[in-house]
């Protein structure tokens, strides 16, 4: 005979008792932890600034290193800086209608769909407080995934200094690869413009001809991935053209070549290159 203790408004009385409790217990620790969790991302996020920039060390003070790296921002349309409150998140700007722009189907290489009207830039400074690496957020569509990262490049404005991605989720062993540092270690010493100024950076399918007049414009392609590949060449030429950082590298070039910010370097081209070449897409 059952006794009274096993009636159903017991039974379920503890059920509920107990998903309370586990509930609380939940919503507390999400809670406690979101400091963590968010000082984490932070530090996260300025590792791979550093590692972009080719001057992380394992065990580094990671905070006192980026004393040196100031973060900026610029209004992608004019190229020039803009102030913005510190909390200015591009990822969420990205989305909101007000804070930017939807991008068609043409200028959209690397199907971001919205563009954020301000971007963030991170700008080194070496030991005499002379800029030594501009650090450049990047993001496109690879094959399965968005990949985030950053372009850093020399104070030319042209040279890079190092790319990597902090977060995607392409297939490890293929487009996964984008994290081999063998891959990475390709990208150092990349010019992203020609001698016309015109935007020339491009990854390809294969092996870079070493001998080959451009070959210090060009990167290998990661092998039997050819579309996250792709994904790459795209975010890379995208966030260098003229609906990324174009109007702001352009400033920088046309400073060092002593023009006024009025008389203008050259635009830089980016064009998609003619059908047929070995390059995967532009
Ligand atoms: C399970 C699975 C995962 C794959 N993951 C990727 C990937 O992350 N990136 C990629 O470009 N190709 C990936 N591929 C391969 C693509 O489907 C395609 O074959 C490849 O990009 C072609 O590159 P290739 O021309 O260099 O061979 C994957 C294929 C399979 C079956």
């Amino acid at each position: 005979m059952a006794s009274q203790h096993d009636s159903v408004l017991k039974t379920l009385t503890v059920a509920l008792l107990v998903c309370l409790v586990c509930g609380v217990v939940v919503a507390t620790a999400a809670v406690m932890l979101r400091p963590t969790q968010e000082t984490n991302k932070l530090l996260d996020k300025q590792i791979n600034i550093l590692l972009a920039a080719g001057s992380y060390k394992a065990g580094m003070d990671v905070q006192k290193a980026f004393e040196s790296i100031e973060r900026k921002f610029v209004d992608l349309e004019s190229g020039e800086y803009v102030e913005m409150p510190e909390s200015y998140d591009q990822r969420k700007a990205s989305k909101d209608p007000e804070q930017s722009i939807r991008l068609d189907g043409k200028t959209d290489i690397a199907s971001l769909k919205r563009q954020a009207t301000v971007a963030e830039v991170y700008l080194a400074t070496d030991h005499n407080g002379e800029l030594s690496k501009i650090i450049l957020p990047v993001h496109g569509y690879g094959l399965w995934s968005t990949l985030y990262g950053f372009l850093a490049l020399e104070p030319d404005a042209n040279t890079v200094a190092g790319l990597g991605f902090y977060e995607h989720a392409e297939t490890p062993g293929l487009g996964g690869e984008v994290d081999n540092p063998k891959w990475k270690a390709i990208w150092p010493g990349k010019e992203v413009f020609d001698e016309n100024g015109d935007l020339a950076i491009q990854v390809i399918k294969g092996t870079v001809d070493a001998g080959a007049a451009d070959a210090s414009h060009k990167v290998d392609g990661l092998a039997g991935a050819s579309l996250t590949t792709n994904g790459v060449n795209n975010l890379v030429r995208f966030w260098v053209g003229e609906s990324g950082f174009g109007p702001y590298l352009d400033k920088i070039h046309a400073n060092a070549a002593g023009y006024s910010d009025e008389e203008r370097a050259p635009a830089t081209d980016t064009s998609v290159p003619a059908e047929g070449e070995e390059v995967i897409n532009g």
